[in-house]
């Protein structure tokens, strides 16, 4: 019994780390969904919940047809980003916090970004998908659309 929970384990935390979080029942899933506005060149604070999930992934995709790809993530060892949001501006994943941080944040990163969370819970595991959609738009004095010719 001890071997079939730890296979169980160790499936799951491959799965994790290949695909993201999945969790087979769908009943337990929460979806969350946002929008954002931010100029280009300032930071942006994308926030995943209010409490420090158990594991978390930030996924991005261009628009909700493309593919997403893996930003930064935090299964237990600490903070980590990876080379796509190097792409899309300054990405800083802080200790302690899910809220992926992006300085100088350029044209490119429009898009949809996701946080997959699971929270270890005294009822089992509960994940939530927090759902991003980041608008961005040029400096206000580059007087784009003032009608002037
Ligand atoms: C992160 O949280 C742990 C556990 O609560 C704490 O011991 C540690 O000091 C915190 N680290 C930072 C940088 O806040
Ligand atoms: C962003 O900053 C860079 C470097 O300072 C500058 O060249 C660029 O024009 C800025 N872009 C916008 C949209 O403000």
């Amino acid at each position: 019994m001890g071997i079939h929970l730890e296979r169980a384990l160790l499936f799951c935390t491959l799965l994790v780390l290949t695909h993201g979080l999945e969790i087979p029942d769908p009943d337990h899933i929460d979806y969350i969904r946002q929008q954002a506005k931010a100029v280009i060149n300032t930071t942006v604070s994308l926030k995943c919940g209010s409490s420090m999930p158990t594991l978390f992934i930030w996924v991005f995709s261009k628009t909700e047809f493309d593919s997403s790809e893996a930003l930064a993530y935090n299964y237990g060892l600490g903070p980590k980003t990876l080379p796509l949001a190097n792409t899309l501006g300054d990405p800083f994943l802080a200790v302690n916090t899910s809220s992926l941080q992006i300085m100088q944040i350029q044209a490119e990163a429009e898009g949809i970004y996701t946080c997959q969370a699971l929270y270890d819970t005294d009822k089992g595991p509960r994940v939530t998908f927090y759902y991003t959609h980041l608008s961005l738009q040029g400096q206000q004095n580059t007087a784009k659309g003032s009608g002037s010719v």
